[in-house]
């Protein structure tokens, strides 16, 4: 630790898991970093710990925080989102002086963000919301990171951050994303992703015990040869080695004797509520949220196992052809994936449309890349899509992920109608599919829909064949009439 007289680079307030790891990981990089916690016990035990490796000003007050700070300030705040972080930002802020920067880099829901970017706007201070996903590890050794705010201050922390981010192929996995709430937008729409493609990986992985009747040994050499293939990922990487640990105490596989409740902190629920809000069907991220409700609740799920009927169609017998099983679950899995993304991107493109952020699918799905959870090798082909059509209207119309669609559709199918027939619940791939399946509808019942709500509301239709809005006398000679 160095404490001599010269200023800090950056500061970092709150030093729980998350907050210590980024300090470090500045200090790493050279950067000389002030810390502070509202807890000086935690101050304590990261310069006790990891004081050597850098150069770390520890304060002992938020007074002493913003004093250590060089100009323009730059001060990380790594707390909790919400009541905690309005406090620590006001706390800043009531010491900081005009162009002076405060970076939220928890957890925020965008709309705070705007929110907290208008009010320091409105005090002449920079405010930067941005996503950092990588979990502890990432936090120490190279984040993808999404700065929103104005672009002016990127001017000031965008090299630092750059600095501590992973890099793939020579560029740093963090950009500016855009104005006041985008970065953080982007971050929750990437986490909504997240629930997807973990609760695909875990679809598969129910199909290959519960259909094909492998042990969880088996199915881990088959996930660590999928992620040599298209589905090369983080998360398919980690599920193997999940699959593959024992229990020390009882010699199972540990995945048998972890409970089948999943948690959440909510930013797959925010996903949804914006998409919602926004109009867009996100259904994968929307099913992998309520697939973890519903593992939760432990309650219902006590007094409906074994009491409600599975039907009496017989099972199919996945032996005779378990290579070919295998493949096709595979498919299955990356076509929901490539959903799940699609759906995703559009998001991304509708909440920029209606914030007027300007966000660039390429630099997401280059920033993605590395660093993030669900940095994965396809994410290069989701850059070269937007790449050769910035306008795309659907992911899946990309010419090289409507090839890949051409290989998985079969299997996919099959995948589908031998997990029904088997009462075994696969919510992402079957809904992703009637998702997929939607848009290559010529037609689809929202005609039907459209009369019955002309019917009961008179809220009229349009027809086909010319303009205007008509109303069928649904009550009276059921004559139409233009509205
Ligand atoms: P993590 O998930 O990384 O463990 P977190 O729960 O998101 O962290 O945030 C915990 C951090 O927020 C801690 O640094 C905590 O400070 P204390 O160690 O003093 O508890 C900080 N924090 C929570 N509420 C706060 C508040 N109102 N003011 C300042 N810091 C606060």
């Amino acid at each position: 630790m160095s404490t001599h007289g010269s200023l800090a680079h950056i500061g970092v307030v709150g030093l729980a898991v998350m907050g210590s790891n980024i300090a470090r990981n500045l200090a790493h990089h050279g950067h000389r970093v002030a810390v502070f916690n509202r807890s000086h016990g935690k101050t304590e035990a990261l310069i006790a710990d990891h004081g050597h490796e850098g150069e770390f000003l520890p304060a002992q007050t938020i007074d002493e925080f913003v004093a250590s700070l060089e100009r323009p300030r730059r001060a990380l705040i790594m707390v909790q989102a919400g009541a905690a972080t309005d406090a620590v930002i006001e706390q800043l802020a009531d010491r900081m002086d005009d162009g002076d920067i405060i970076i939220d880099g928890g957890n925020s829901l965008y709309t705070d963000t705007i929110r907290r970017e208008k009010a320091m706007a409105a005090r002449g201070l920079h405010f930067v919301g941005a996503g950092i996903s990588g979990g502890e590890e990432g936090a120490l050794n190279g984040p993808a990171i999404m700065p929103g705010g104005p672009a002016e201050s990127y001017k000031h922390v965008g090299p630092l951050l750059e600095s501590i981010a992973a890099v793939v192929d020579g560029t740093p996995c963090c950009t500016h994303i855009g104005p006041d709430g985008a970065g953080h937008f982007v971050k929750m729409v990437h986490n909504g992703i997240e629930y997807a493609d973990m609760q695909v990986i875990g679809e598969a992985y129910h199909l290959l015990r519960y259909a094909a009747g492998m042990e969880p040994d088996a199915i881990a050499r088959v996930f660590k040869k999928w992620n040599t293939g298209d589905l090369n990922s983080y998360l398919v990487e980690i599920t193997a080695e999940v699959l593959a640990q024992k229990d020390a105490a009882t010699g199972k596989p540990l995945v048998d004797v972890i409970v089948d409740a999943a948690g959440q902190k909510g930013t797959g629920r925010w996903t949804v509520k914006a998409a919602l809000d926004l109009g867009i069907p996100v259904t994968g991220i929307g099913e992998a949220v309520f697939a973890r409700a519903l593992s939760g609740d432990l309650a219902q799920r006590r007094a409906t196992v074994g009491n409600l009927p599975a039907g009496t169609l017989p099972g199919e017998v996945i032996n005779s052809d378990k290579d070919r099983f295998i493949e096709d679950v595979r498919r299955a899995l990356y076509a929901s994936k490539l959903v799940a993304y699609a759906q995703g991107f559009d998001e991304i493109k509708a909440g920029s449309e209606e914030y007027g952020w300007n966000v660039d699918p390429r630099d997401l799905a280059t920033i993605w890349r590395g660093g993030c959870i669900i940095r994965a090798t396809f994410l290069n082909r989701i850059t070269e899509a937007y790449d050769s059509d910035p306008g795309l209207a659907s992911l899946l119309l990309d010419p090289y992920f409507n090839g890949e669609m051409t290989e998985l559709v079969d299997s996919w199918r099959r995948v589908v109608v031998t997990a029904t027939r088997m009462g075994l619940p696969i919510p992402v791939f079957a809904s992703s599919l009637s998702y997929y399946d939607g848009l290559r509808a010529e037609r689809l019942p929202a005609c039907l829909i459209q009369g019955q709500r002309d019917y009961f509301g008179a809220h009229t239709y349009r027809r086909t064949d010319k303009d205007g809005s008509f109303h069928t006398l649904w009550n009276d000679d059921r004559r139409e009439v233009e509205a």
